[in-house]
């Protein structure tokens, strides 16, 4: 578990972290040691979720504040949502424990990624992706135009990003179903991708959309639907995922390096 961003009120955190997919309501219920959706009655026991963040926020001005946040979510059941605790005089003694324990629980759970050989080279692919985000941020921080990054970009988006969906769409999804949510979510993705790298518009939005939805994207196959897939995929589906991925040495394209 890791706290990845600062935010300065748990209603901001809140707000955030919807943005971010966590828009399921949980609260803890005690007797029987589990989280229950507040909205489906849907309930986890501790092996079903992992806690991805913990804020916690001191009240400046009304210990009423004082509030932790914890972003949870459960590969299981595609779940993603928060639970509210107050802290300090306001908190619920009862469910600090609880979800204390049960945060110890998850992390001795959690285990690092053991990649499957097969799809280490996609894994490769999304390294490199990860890496045209970075250069698209340090790009529009230092003030390049967002002509010359968009004309990168561009480069990357049809020499490698356009083939690492079709693969990923032909032969790595294929494992899961076109049903599956993971499935839904990441061809909306590729698709939300496609339309912001081709269409006109605000070229500096468009830009900063595309670095956050490329590095949420890629996250989200590294620690989860790649995840899902090594789990059940067949030996002939990871045969064809073999067959039909020809990785090529990443050649940069270096006529403009903006980002240096
Ligand atoms: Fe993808
Ligand atoms: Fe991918």
């Amino acid at each position: 578990m890791k706290r990845q961003t600062y935010y300065t009120t748990a209603s901001e955190a809140m707000n955030e972290l919807a943005k971010k997919g966590y828009t399921t309501d949980f609260e803890v219920l005690k007797e029987q040691d589990c989280l229950v959706c507040k909205q489906t009655a849907q309930q986890l026991s501790p092996d079903e979720f992992i806690i991805d963040e913990t804020h916690r926020f001191d009240g400046e001005t009304d210990p009423g504040d004082e509030m932790i946040v914890y972003a949870i979510s459960s590969q299981k059941h595609s779940l993603k949502g928060i639970v509210v605790n107050g802290y300090g005089t306001y908190a619920d003694p009862d469910i600090f424990k609880i979800v204390e324990r049960l945060k110890q629980k998850s992390i001795t759970k959690e285990k690092p990624i053991k990649r499957s050989e097969i799809l280490k080279p996609l894994s490769r692919e999304h390294h490199h992706a990860l890496l045209l985000c970075w250069k698209i941020k340090n790009g529009l921080n230092k003030g390049v135009s967002p002509e010359r990054i968009k004309k990168y970009a561009d480069w990357f988006f049809k020499q490698h990003l356009l083939p690492h969906f079709d693969i990923e769409e032909k032969y790595v999804f294929i494992v899961l179903g076109d049903e599956h949510p993971m499935v839904k979510k990441a061809k909306g993705d590729h698709q939300h991708l496609i339309q912001l790298f081709t269409t006109d518009g605000n070229l500096e939005q468009k830009l900063q959309t595309i670095e956050e939805t490329l590095q949420n994207h890629v996250r989200f196959e590294e620690r989860t639907l790649f995840n899902e897939v090594q789990k059940y995929a067949t030996e002939s589906q990871l045969k064809d995922i073999e067959t039909f991925h020809v990785e090529e040495k990443f050649e940069d394209n270096m006529a403009d390096p903006f980002w240096v």
